[in-house]
């Protein structure tokens, strides 16, 4: 039975991002749990512990206490660092990632923690606990390519008279695809749209989201980025590690000074080239090509970002606490008794995680 929900502080390069806001916290006060909020985990989004003591929350020393509670509710997978506080039975709330994150999972495999992750929760629909922080860091792509375009190739997003605009093109125009098209269009690019879904397409054809759409295959996607300025990827298969939808080769015919913005890449990354990169070093070169493959982006944002996401987790949270069963958490369930118990983890994984430990 849970009685305690446990907040620690974030420990991810450049993370200030806190999973619950002092409003969350109250509701949590309300319907009878402890909530052990570690000091300071509020701070870099604006939230003061005095903000938390006031909404009811025990205010704790360190991570060991806000680790100790019986369910823990986070933003970014845990870190190395914080693996020490595993232990059987302990639930887990959190962005998780595992498809492209062997060795955690093998983790949370040996431990027996009954880990749920907030990427993989389909219901009612779409992906509720992902959509906000793909929201904003959609509306982000579009603003770190029209940014490191100023240190590649030069290339101003709008043109300007007599020349014309940069050529965007965004991969998945899923929740993230769609605000990175909506924040190239509001600077005056030229942004072609790419997904398998042609109901999708025709949604932000007709809509005016983009200028021009395009079915997802290696040969049109190979066209379009040979002459593109910025690439953003958004594609996402549920719980999948990211489709590979940019070859060497195809990353190689772009101008030199060209940027790709690849969101995907906290699923493993859409382009061959991709690595994941952090907030303080967000990009390297290759191929010519300056690649930014932060994979929580939405970081940066902290103030939008925590109150966007506490919303959206509060509901679940309670709904995990009350019955870990409750249909309300469908898909999120992702390690359980020391077994990969979602489907599409298990098959991008393919056992692959125990071996990694250590
Ligand atoms: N890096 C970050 O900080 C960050 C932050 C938020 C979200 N994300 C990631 O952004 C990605 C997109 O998230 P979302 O919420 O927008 O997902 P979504 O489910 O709303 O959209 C995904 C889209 O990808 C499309 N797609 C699937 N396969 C494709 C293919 N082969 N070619 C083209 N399109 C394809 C789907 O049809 C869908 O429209 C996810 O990997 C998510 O984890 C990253």
């Amino acid at each position: 039975m849970v009685k305690t929900v446990g907040l620690p502080a974030e420990i991810k390069d450049g993370e200030r991002r806190v999973a619950l806001d002092p409003s969350a916290v109250k509701m949590l006060v309300h319907a009878d749990y402890v909530p052990l909020v570690e000091k300071g985990a509020g701070m870099g989004s604006g939230f003061s512990d005095e903000d938390y003591r006031l909404a009811g929350a025990r205010i704790v020393d360190n991570a060991g206490e806000a680790w100790s509670a019986d369910l823990v509710c986070k933003v970014k997978e845990p870190q190395q660092s914080e693996w020490v506080y595993f232990r059987q039975g302990l639930k887990l709330f959190a962005y998780l990632h595992l498809a492209a994150a062997p060795a955690l999972t093998g983790a949370l495999v040996e431990a027996g923690v009954e880990a749920y992750a907030f990427e993989t929760l389909i219901w009612p629909k779409g992906h509720p606990l992902l959509a906000p922080m793909s929201e904003i860091a959609g509306r982000a792509a579009a603003i770190m390519g029209a940014f490191h375009l100023t240190e590649g190739s030069g290339t101003l997003l709008g043109g300007a008279s007599g020349v014309p605009p940069a050529r965007v093109v965004v991969l998945g125009m899923g929740v993230a695809g769609t605000m990175a098209a909506r924040g190239a269009r509001g600077m005056e690019a030229e942004v072609t749209g790419v997904d398998i879904d042609l109901e999708r397409l025709f949604e932000v054809h007709e809509q005016q989201i983009v200028t021009s759409t395009l079915y997802s295959n290696h040969h049109n996607i190979g066209e379009a980025v040979a002459s593109a300025d910025l690439v953003i990827s958004a594609a996402l298969v549920t719980g999948a590690k990211a489709p590979v939808l940019i070859t060497r080769d195809q990353v190689e015919s772009m101008r030199p000074g060209s940027v790709i913005v690849d969101l995907a890449i906290d699923q493993g990354g859409s382009m061959e080239t991709s690595r994941p990169t952090s907030l303080s070093h967000p990009t390297y070169v290759e191929a010519g090509v300056i690649h930014y493959c932060v994979t929580n982006v939405p970081g940066q944002y902290p103030r939008t970002s925590s109150r966007a996401l506490s919303a959206a987790v509060i509901p679940r949270l309670l709904d995990l606490a009350r019955d870990a069963k409750s249909d309300h958490l469908a898909g999120s369930l992702n390690v359980s008794q020391g077994k990969v118990v979602h489907p599409a983890v298990a098959a991008s994984l393919q056992g692959n995680y125990v071996t990694e430990i250590g």
